[in-house]
């Protein structure tokens, strides 16, 4: 999807994404002292302004205007930035201590750029964390893109990142349980538990 059909589902909705932060990035980055972080492909910039509640000087980059628009509304006085960018290009003015990367799913290429350019945002010692829907979602889990090109495991995060100095934190597949309303369940009043797979990749900077 390019920048005109991301604007074009943003403006669709409310809210596409949750108010919460991702799951897995609150669980992952809540022990982190707060300092300056980058949330690439920021959507609505859920992520973003849950670290800027936590003390962090954010910045929000997509390539969706409508979306951050959404995002400084809901962020009010928090301190995040909001940049309309592509993520594969875009480079913050200094060294950050975090950057985040959820759900940016692009096919091989333009995702190794990405990452590549994610890590190289970082001081010495920096940690950048990516959770992404896993290749395995499309026949084991649920929801998530359905073109396996966009699809990534650990394992492919890792080789994008080959031949930086990289100190692996974690790198696997996570499940996360997902509800959605199917009238069809009348247990639960409709509300249906199901899994999806993740990639999660921590690493850090030397
Ligand atoms: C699935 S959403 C995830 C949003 C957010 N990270 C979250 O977890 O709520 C993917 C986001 O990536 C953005 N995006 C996709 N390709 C991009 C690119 N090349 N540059 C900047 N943003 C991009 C889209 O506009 C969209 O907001």
């Amino acid at each position: 999807m390019d920048a005109r059909a991301w604007d074009a589902k943003y403006a669709a909705s409310e809210l596409v994404w949750s108010r919460e932060p991702n799951q897995l990035v609150a669980a992952e980055l809540a022990d982190l002292s707060p300092g300056t972080a980058v949330d690439l492909a920021a959507g609505e910039g859920r992520n973003a302004i849950w670290l800027a509640a936590r003390g962090w000087s954010a910045t929000a980059v997509d390539f969706s205007q409508v979306a951050l628009d959404k995002g400084s509304r809901l962020a009010g006085d928090l301190d995040v930035t909001w940049v309309c960018a592509d993520a594969t290009a875009w480079t913050p003015p200094g060294p950050v201590d975090l950057v985040v990367i959820a759900y940016l799913q692009l096919p091989a290429e333009e995702r190794r750029r990405s990452v590549r350019g994610a890590f190289t945002m970082l001081r010495p010692g920096g940690t950048l964390l990516l959770v992404a829907h896993d290749s395995t979602n499309l026949t084991e889990g649920t929801g998530g893109p359905q073109d396996p090109a966009v699809l990534m495991t650990a394992d492919d995060v890792l080789a994008d990142l080959a031949g930086l100095e990289v100190e692996v934190v974690r790198a696997e597949r996570v499940a996360r349980e997902v509800r959605s309303a199917d009238p069809s369940h009348h247990e639960h009043g409709g509300d249906v538990r199901r899994t999806a797979w993740d990639c999660v990749v921590r690493v850090v900077r030397h």
